[in-house]
Parts: structure tokens; C-alpha cells; sequence
């Protein structure tokens, strides 16, 4: 079977159905290049019985886009033979688009980044109208770029400032989006329509050229050189640079080949995008954020830290104690996956409070016309608000989500356990107790777990399902399951102070701070955070955490660290903390004065102030930049793999993921322990050991790096 099926009609309609053998999908692999190039050269020996091409697919999508499973093993060293391979697939496009004859791409489903570009080489695109259709070029989110002439036909085709956000920011639209974005041409409501739309055109129009292949062609919206165009490109990369910070190379190569492109014919324009393409492809980032957005994320969602032998498990009912501002998005984010929710808390008001959120959020949806008035009814009328325990009767699961406090906790575990349903499962949303200990308060402890969520619950895709020593696996396998019901991503791990999440996000915020303890610049701390591709400097999001919670937690562990027989180790940025609070009351944003200033009116600014308090103007202005970015993103590698190594964490996997969607950890690097494996496991422990003997202990490189740096392993 081929993957492309050639059916000439009797009307002279050749109609080409992409079918790839094996595969759900269509993808542009090697089975496929091959089946274009045989193709092609029958279209090529049957042109003259051909009146018009139409392109479909047998799947229920149009076509996924590149193999990514080819994209990630090339190297530096085949970028030449790769970028003959590019360019013969792309002839083969070109050969159709220039034939003479009107092709059309009729769109079935989704078409993203290769598959998509196959369509926009037609020329004439009609689409099913279906709003979960996607239409899109992603590529640059994994670190790519459309590399099958997505960066030059699409300018071509609605100019250069409409294409950028869809080229370098992967924005995907519906159908009836991409067609007012005049990407698309027309819409189909039926299959049946699809084709005989296509058919149409063909009658239509028996002689057909692209645009940009006629004479007198004009890019849309100007050229480079056009004044007012040039005056806008001017800056674009400085704005762009600002998004990036220098740590992404895709956009940048993207803005590179569409505008270089624009300045010369569409088949320079090609060879331009083609190395761009090459470079990025066998780059570092690429590799990185494939490997972990596309494929441990997939291992991740395929439910690889999922036991296995427990039926999946689906939700009907879950009560959710606490309706503050967690247990008010707990409940948002639970029925509006068609789950009803009891929300309870200690009065009718704070729960009708709790509810509210929800009331917010979906007008909101509402009225920016993503959803309708009786689609919001239906979400609310999900939630129950209620100051009874009595209303928790028959849930599947409960979570509590009240004040951070072992015996309420215990107390609302005791009220509740009891009215579920007999195999429920208790959850709590703690984000420092240990799951295991508050197990304790509770009758059936292999059915209690930790659920992390993240603040805000409604945005957050992630959540951190904590294990405590008496969680069955049973437990953990629907707990994974309720989860991905509603859409998150579950990370798995073991029980510890912190768990990974809080502990590795405390290294950040406490090697930022020991900075300014040292007498470096405030603003070059907060820049080398956001240089190192953090999203918010670490003195700014101590402000967002509140100085007096990370007192509490240190207390919390001191305490916990003394009773257990262990001898607390004071970090460099107790000190600033605790003058920041109890000398300056200076306790972070809700107080109103942090690191910040916050004035009503107008943006945040560093408190002038600690300069005089801590800047060392000896130091300051020789301070090195890649010393203060490796500091913060290799403290927080180190207490990554402390994770792995005391079994906190189960897998890389869940450990690159929860760093980037839990903590925010540098996206570019691919995650806490893909940029050890990217640096290099060796280098790395080199430079982790120097940063010790500059620093301190805490970059003392762990057993488990040590190990794998003598056998030149890596983390898998
Ligand atoms: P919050 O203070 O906004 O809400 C707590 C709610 O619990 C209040 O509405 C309170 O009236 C209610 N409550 C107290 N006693 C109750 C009882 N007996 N029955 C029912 N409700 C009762 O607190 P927040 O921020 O929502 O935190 C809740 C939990 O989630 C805490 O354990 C916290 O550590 C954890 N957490 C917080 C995160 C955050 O960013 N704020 C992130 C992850 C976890």
C-alpha cells in the first residue's frame, strides 16, 4: 500500500489521498517523501490528461506535520545531506504548485506545521468547518521552524506583520479564523462539500499560478524596503529580543527567513528558509524542547508514571473542602470538565464566594464569545455551594483545600472521609505538610493522596500528585486519572518537605536573594534570572510569595529538621528575609512593600532603599553575568537531582515537566535535568564543584551526578 493513493477520474480530477500506511496519522517522513516523489513524477508523465489536482486524507485529521522522531536523531554533522532531503520535498511541492494545473487542498481535520504547509503550496484551501479543526504552524514552540516554505509562502500570502504571530508564536486558529486571516479560501459544512467545492474551483479556474510565481506580484502590506514596512523592521527584533531574551533561536531565524525571504524570488526565499531550518534542527534548544515537550510529554500523558492493571478510572461527583482561592479554582477547573463539584466551606457565604470565581471566569469566556450564555449555566449548575457536610454524601473524590494547618486538616478529613463513596479517594491540596503525616488523621490511609495544584488553578496545567507511604497504587492510578479528566498534567512523587516542586522553587528564590546578601545589584539579579530564561526574577516573585510565608516554612523545617535529630543549616538569605520583615516591614506585594515598590498608580520599580542597605559598590559593577545566570539555573538542577536521588522523584520525565510547567523553570533548557544532560553530565559536576568551593555546600554535587559523570552517563 502506498501512502499517497493516485485516483485519475474519468473527469480528468486527479484526486491524491494521503493514507499513510501503519500510522493514525499522516506524517511527512521518509514512506512519505518517497510516495510524493513517485507521485509527482506520474502527475509529471500524465499532465496533459490532468484538468486539476485535489489533495485529501483517508485519517480523521488532514495531516500531523513533520516526524519528529527524524527531526530529533539529525545531527550537526548530516546538516548537508539534511537539507538536500528538505529541499528535494520541497521541490516536489513546487513541482505541483507550478505545474499549471489548480491544485486544491481539501482540508478534512487538523493540519499543523508540515501538513499545513502542504496546503498552503495549493492554490485554493477549503476547510470542514468544524471548530476543533487546528490550523497552525507550532513548530516553534518545540524550537523549530516551518521548514516545508511555511516562512515564505505564508507573508507571501497575507504579509509579513500578519504572518509573524502565527510563524513565531505557533498561534493555531479554527476554520472560520484561518479563512478571515485569508489563509484558507473557503469553508465546506460536509465532507461531500469539501470535494465538490474543490471540484468547482477546478472548473473554475483550468489555468492556475500562485501569486507570488505572477508578474507584477506585490507582498501584502509592503515589502521590507517599503517605508513603513522598514520603519517596523527596524525594531522588530529588538522587541522580539525582549520577548526572548536571547534564549530562543527559533523566532528569531523565523523573522530572519521570512524577511530576508521577502526580498527575493520564492525559490531563494526556499534555499534561505531551508538553512535556518538546518541550523535550528540540529541545534541544542530544538533538541531540548522537543525531548521534553513533545516526547516525555507524551510518555507523560500516554500515562507512563500511571500504575498499571487499575481500571481508568472516571469521575462524577468530587466535593472540594475550602472555597478560598484555591478551592474556588479546584472547583472551576473540575466542572467545567463536566464534573459536578460540591464546594464547601465554613459559611453559605464564603462557599456562594467560592462560587463566584467560577461566575467571573466564565462570563468572561462569555463575553469574549468562546462560550455561550446556557454552556455557562449548564458549568454553574455543577457546582453546589454549600456549609454542610451532609452535601458531600456519594463523592468519588474529596479535596480539601483549607488553611495551611495539620489539625484542621486532620478535623475536615474526619468530617468528611465518611461520606464518600466506599472506594473514594481523599486528596489534599497541602503545599507543605507531609502527605504521610496528614494520612494519620484519616480511616483509610491507602486512600488518601496528595493533589498539588498550582495558584492559578484555572491557568496551571500542572499538578503534583504526592504519594505518602500508605497510598495504594490504586489510589494513585485514579488519583492520575481524575486529573487528566480535567485536563492537567500529572507529574508523580514521593513524599518529602516541599515535595520537588516547593523545594526546588525555595533554591531559586533563596540563591536570588543570597545574591543581594552578597552586595550585588538588585536589577542585575533580576536580570540575570530573566536572562537565564526564568519568567519572573527571583526578587520579584519572593514579593508574590509573601517574605513572612517563607519565614513560616523555615520555622516549619528548622523545627522539623531539630526533632528529627539534624542540625538546621542557615542559608545566606535568612538574614536579608528577616531584616526585610522584621527590621523594615517589607513583607512582599499583598503587604504592599517587598524587594518592589508597588504605587497605585503606574508599574512596580525595585525599592530604591536596598541599595544603601546591600549593594557592595566595590563589587557591584564587576560582577559577571553568566556567574549569576548558571548560579540560578544550577541550584536548582542540584536540588533536582537530589529529588531522583532520594526516590522524591520517580522519573526524568516528571521532573523536566514539573520544572517547567510547575516552577517555571527556563523553558529553553528543556527542563531541571535536561540542562544538566544538554551541558553536559561531566561539565556539569565540574562547574557545580567550582560553584561550591565559591559559593557554599549547597552546589556540592549530589552522589547520583557524581556517578553519572564518572561512567559519562546521562539522565533517562
Ligand atoms: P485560602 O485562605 O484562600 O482559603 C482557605 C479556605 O478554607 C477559606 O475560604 C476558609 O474559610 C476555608 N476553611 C477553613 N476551615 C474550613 C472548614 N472547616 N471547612 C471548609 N472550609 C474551611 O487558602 P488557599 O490559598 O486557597 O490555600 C488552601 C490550601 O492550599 C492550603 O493548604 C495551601 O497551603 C494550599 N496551597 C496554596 C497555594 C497558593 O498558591 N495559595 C498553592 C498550592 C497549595
Amino acid at each position: 500500500m502506498t501512502a499517497i493513493k493516485y485516483d485519475l477520474g474519468s473527469d480528468q480530477i486527479l484526486t491524491l489521498t494521503i493514507d499513510m500506511p501503519g500510522q493514525s496519522a499522516n506524517t511527512m517522513n521518509a514512506e512519505f517523501r518517497a510516495a510524493l516523489t513517485d507521485t509527482v513524477n506520474k502527475v509529471k508523465g500524465d499532465l496533459d490528461k490532468i484538468k486539476g489536482i485535489i489533495i485529501a486524507s483517508a485519517k480523521k485529521t488532514f495531516f500531523a506535520g513533520g516526524d519528529l522522531n527524524e527531526l530529533h536523531k539529525v545531527t550537526r554533522d548530516q546538516a548537508a545531506e539534511f537539507e538536500a532531503m528538505v529541499d528535494g520535498l520541497k521541490a516536489s511541492m513546487r513541482f505541483l504548485e507550478t505545474c499549471g494545473k489548480p491544485v486544491v487542498a481539501a482540508i478534512n481535520g487538523t493540519a499543523l506545521g508540515g501538513g499545513l504547509e502542504l496546503a498552503l503550496a495549493c492554490h485554493h484551501r477549503i476547510a470542514l468547518d468544524n471548530d476543533r479543526t487546528q490550523l497552525g504552524l507550532p513548530e516553534v514552540t518545540l524550537g523549530l521552524l516551518p521548514g516545508g516554505g511555511g516562512t515564505q509562502r505564508l507573508p507571501r500570502m497575507i504579509g509579513l506583520e500578519a504572518a509573524f504571530p502565527l510563524l513565531m508564536e505557533g498561534k493555531k486558529l479554527s476554520p472560520k479564523a484561518a479563512l478571515k486571516a485569508g489563509i484558507i479560501d473557503a469553508l465546506a459544512s460536509f465532507p461531500e462539500e469539501l470535494i465538490s467545492k474543490a471540484r468547482e474551483f477546478i472548473e473554475a479556474n483550468p489555468k492556475c499560478q500562485q501569486p507570488w510565481d505572477k508578474k507584477g506580484y506585490k507582498l501584502p502590506g509592503g515589502a521590507p524596503h517599503h517605508p513603513a514596512m522598514a520603519q517596523k523592521l527596524a525594531i522588530a527584533p529588538a522587541m522580539l529580543r525582549q520577548k526572548t531574551k536571547g534564549c530562543y533561536p527559533a523566532p528569531e531565524r523565523i523573522m530572519a527567513a521570512a524577511v530576508e525571504g521577502a526580498q527575493v524570488d520564492f525559490d531563494n526565499g526556499s534555499m534561505i528558509e531551508t538553512r535556518y531550518f538546518a541550523e535550528l534542527v540540529t541545534g541544542q534548544v530544538a533538541k531540548n524542547m522537543t525531548n521534553t515537550f513533545w516526547f516525555q510529554l507524551n510518555a507523560i500523558k500516554a500515562g507512563g508514571s500511571r500504575p498499571q492493571g487499575v481500571d481508568k478510572a472516571s469521575f462524577k461527583k468530587v466535593g472540594v473542602l475550602g472555597a478560598g482561592m484555591m478551592g474556588a479554582g479546584i472547583a472551576y477547573s473540575t466542572a467545567t470538565r463536566g464534573i459536578n463539584v460540591v464546594l464547601k466551606d465554613v459559611t453559605i457565604e464564603n462557599a456562594e464566594k467560592g462560587k463566584s470565581y467560577s461566575e467571573k471566569l466564565l462570563a468572561k469566556k462569555v463575553s469574549r464569545g468562546r462560550m455561550t450564555e446556557t454552556e455557562k449555566e449548564a458549568v454553574l449548575s455543577r457546582i453546589t455551594a454549600t456549609a454542610s457536610a451532609d452535601d458531600l454524601e456519594n463523592c468519588d473524590l474529596i479535596i480539601e483545600a483549607v488553611f495551611e494547618d495539620s489539625s484542621l486538616k486532620a478535623k475536615v478529613t474526619q468530617e468528611a472521609e465518611p461520606k464518600m463513596v466506599a472506594n473514594g479517594i481523599f486528596a489534599s491540596n497541602t503545599s507543605t505538610i507531609p502527605i504521610t503525616q496528614l494520612a494519620e488523621a484519616s480511616a483509610k490511609p491507602d486512600h488518601f493522596i496528595g493533589l498539588h495544584f498550582f495558584s492559578p488553578v484555572d491557568k496551571m496545567q500542572l499538578v503534583e500528585i504526592i504519594v505518602g507511604e500508605k497510598t495504594s497504587d490504586e489510589t494513585l492510578a485514579r488519583a492520575f486519572d481524575y486529573v487528566q479528566q480535567i485536563g492537567k498534567i500529572p507529574i508523580v512523587v514521593n513524599d518529602s518537605r516541599g515535595f520537588f516542586t516547593s523545594r526546588v522553587f525555595g533554591t531559586f528564590v533563596n540563591e536570588g536573594i543570597s545574591m543581594l546578601a552578597e552586595g550585588i545589584h538588585p536589577s542585575s539579579i533580576e536580570n540575570a534570572g530573566l536572562l537565564s530564561g526564568m519568567p519572573v526574577g527571583p526578587l520579584a516573585i519572593s514579593d508574590e510569595v509573601s517574605m513572612t510565608l517563607m519565614q513560616h516554612i523555615r520555622a516549619q523545617s528548622k523545627k522539623d529538621t531539630e526533632a528529627a535529630g539534624g542540625t538546621w543549616q542557615p542559608h545566606p538569605a535568612e538574614a536579608v528575609i528577616d531584616a526585610m520583615v522584621n527590621t523594615h516591614n517589607r513583607k512582599g506585594k499583598a503587604a504592599g512593600a517587598g524587594f518592589y515598590e508597588y504605587p497605585e498608580k503606574g508599574k512596580k520599580y525595585l525599592w530604591p532603599e536596598l541599595e544603601n542597605l546591600f549593594v557592595n559598590r566595590e563589587i557591584a559593577p564587576s560582577v559577571d553575568l553568566q556567574n549569576l545566570k548558571d548560579r540560578l539555573l544550577f541550584i536548582q538542577a542540584i536540588e533536582t537531582i537530589r529529588c531522583l536521588e532520594e526516590g522524591v522523584l520517580r522519573t526524568v520525565e516528571d521532573a523536566n515537566i514539573g520544572s517547567i510547567f510547575g516552577i517555571g523553570y527556563a523553558p529553553w533548557t528543556g527542563g531541571a535535568i535536561q540542562f544538566v544532560n544538554q551541558y553536559g553530565v561531566r561539565d556539569f559536576a565540574e562547574r557545580a564543584q567550582e560553584l561550591a568551593a565559591q559559593y557554599g555546600e549547597r552546589f556540592t554535587p549530589p552522589a547520583l551526578l557524581l556517578e553519572k559523570a564518572e561512567k559519562n552517563d546521562i539522565f533517562a
